[in-house]
């Protein structure tokens, strides 16, 4: 139980430091400087690839393991379920919006602004809600083997920007999101492992 849920916890960490280095990228078009498009692709391949495809689903076994051990839909809780759907296509506005500003110099960037404002709005109310929800319900009828079931067919997964094997782009991404974010300058943005 612990690994698993100090690691979902360290990826939300970990996301929201990604979510405060894209909206950095965004701010930068409302004084005319172009994003660094390097990042903001990179910052969209995580999301899809690890948020997507190793987080989310840990987090959507549990919910269904959770519905198995507590079968009322307290507080809407297993609602929470439905907003991992809604992930990808504000992904997919992200990344259309920003090859649209890198195809066009000329761009406001008004519009990417707009799409990563949603984007991030989204998902951090979402990481909100799952905090303040969903993993105390999660912990309270989850039992211990329960948590290592959901998290057994993930031992072998990584953070590809956060996680100890980084190709060299990937850790010239990750310090672009250390310094794009003063708070966790100092604690190098590692969540717990
Ligand atoms: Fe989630
Ligand atoms: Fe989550």
């Amino acid at each position: 139980m612990a690994d698993l849920l100090k690691q979902l916890l360290a990826d939300h960490a970990n996301f929201a430091r990604a979510i405060h280095a894209l909206a950095h990228q965004a701010e930068l078009t409302r004084t005319g400087q172009r994003p660094d498009f390097q990042v903001v692709n990179g910052i969209v391949a995580y999301f899809r690839d690890y948020a997507q495809r190793v987080h989310h689903p840990k987090e959507d076994l549990l919910y269904n393991t959770l519905k198995d051990r507590a079968p009322t839909n307290t507080r809407g809780i297993y609602d929470l379920l439905a907003t991992h759907a809604g992930l990808p296509a504000r992904l997919e506005e992200v990344e259309g919006a920003a090859a649209v500003l890198e195809r066009d110099s000329r761009a406001s960037g008004q519009d990417f602004r707009h799409k990563v404002h949603d984007f991030a709005a989204y998902e951090l109310a979402h990481m909100k809600q799952e905090e303040a929800e969903f993993l105390p319900y999660a912990l309270k009828w989850l039992r211990p083997e329960d948590w290592a079931w959901v998290d057994s067919p993930f031992k072998d997964t990584q953070d590809p920007i956060f996680g100890d094997q980084l190709t060299a782009p990937l850790q010239g991404l990750l310090r672009t999101i250390l310094a794009s974010d003063p708070a966790v300058r100092s604690d190098h943005g590692r969540g717990a492992s």
